[in-house]
């Protein structure tokens, strides 16, 4: 079940990314507006000491302004470690600095949700980076994203230009990071340009070239970046298997002509083969596939203090009966167990890890004290841990 597209909406992202063609989806469901917008930015950034060098960034003219040039102790402000400066910060903004915050995931719970039903949607696996520009100030020169990207609009307005030019399956590696001349070369004419307006979703796919220019100040998207699995991913993933295998530690010694070369090659190819074509590895390549999206995981404190204390029966004590006696033991001793504890010492080695509450839930006729002596009585013998 998806908690921000209707199943129309679904399927128009679905072809989209299968056809890898961009396409922007008007609003049409008002809960995307509430994703994000300037109060809970506000709220968001002044939690100071959660921002760092890796989540925070500034970029000015194209260039992204140095961590250090916005920073403080946080001794005079109220917090115990470097971060930036709000001050700085705002400065740079008022000059036209775009503000960037990246992996957003676990800092909302509607951003969370959204990058849950893109992954239900993509099968990839989902991050969010957040861009808050001022009026005409370009923070990126044309460029594309080594991933699927679904900018959500959430305030002002941004208008986006689509370039004629895809790259091919670009991935994040040196061969693919560009310089910005090579980057005004690429992108080819516009052959689109999106007006993204609160609660729009803009789909590109990974390698489209694109840039955007906020024409309200105050524009604000989070893009959703996909990353899907890959044949390289696999390939990685089996590495230790090439390292263990004996002809792939052999030495290569005495090579004369190409034909000898070919030889080897031909070898390595036979043993890629043995490797990667079994019904085992197809499987776990499978289960791989399945696990790649993120868990997004929260706690549960209330079902933590619901369950209360638990307590597990450690491994090297066990319990007998002889002659209608319950005796714990193990390799050197054998202790009686009271008869008010036998029910409960039975019920304790059954399940292996019980808590006040399993105790009580199973015996609801025994008293609270007879419970609770038990325990201390289990965790003094050092038979709970
Ligand atoms: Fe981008």
């Amino acid at each position: 079940m998806s908690n921000y597209f209707s199943n129309d909406q679904i399927d128009l992202l679905a072809k989209a990314k299968s056809e890898k063609k961009y396409i922007h989806l008007k609003n049409e469901n008002e809960n995307l507006k509430e994703v994000m917008n300037i109060n809970n930015l506000n709220k968001l950034i002044s939690m100071h000491n959660c921002w760092d060098q890796k989540n925070f960034s500034l970029v000015l003219n194209k260039n992204k302004v140095p961590f250090s040039a916005f920073l403080t102790t946080g001794d005079a402000l109220g917090f115990a470690k470097m971060a930036p400066d709000p001050t700085k910060v705002e400065n740079y903004i008022k000059k036209g600095a775009s503000l960037v915050l990246n992996d957003l995931v676990y800092f909302s719970k509607e951003i969370e949700k959204l990058a849950s039903d893109l992954q239900t949607i993509t099968n990839g696996r989902c991050q969010a980076n957040l861009y808050f520009s001022m009026q005409s100030h370009q923070a990126f020169a044309p460029h594309f994203d080594t991933h699927d990207v679904f900018a959500l609009h959430c305030e002002g307005e941004k208008l986006w230009n689509i370039y004629d030019n895809i790259e091919k399956d670009p991935i994040n590696h040196p061969i693919y990071k560009q310089e910005l001349s090579d980057k005004t070369e690429k992108p080819g004419k516009i052959i689109d340009q999106v007006l993204l307006k609160p609660g729009d979703l803009l789909y590109l796919p990974r390698g489209q070239f694109h840039d955007a220019l906020a024409s309200k100040n105050g524009a604000m998207h989070i893009a959703f970046g996909i990353t899907y699995l890959k044949p390289i991913d696999i390939f990685q993933y089996y590495y230790e298997q090439f390292i263990v295998n004996d002809y792939f530690r052999s030495d290569i010694r005495d090579i004369n002509s190409t034909d000898e070369m070919k030889d080897i090659h031909t070898k390595i190819t036979a043993q890629l083969n043995n490797i990667l074509n079994n019904d085992k590895l197809y499987e776990h390549s499978l289960n791989y596939f399945k696990k790649w999206p993120y868990k997004f995981t929260c706690y549960d404190v209330k079902q933590l203090i619901n369950d209360g204390v638990q307590y597990e029966v450690v491994k090297n004590i066990s319990i007998i009966e002889e002659e209608e006696k319950l005796f714990l033991v193990n390799e050197k001793h054998k202790v009686p167990v009271p008869e008010k504890f036998t029910k409960i010492t039975k019920f304790a080695f059954e399940n292996k890890i019980v808590s006040y509450k399993s105790i009580k839930s199973r015996f609801n006729n025994i008293e609270d004290e007879t419970i609770n002596e038990f325990i201390n009585a289990m965790k003094n013998m050092k038979v709970f841990i």
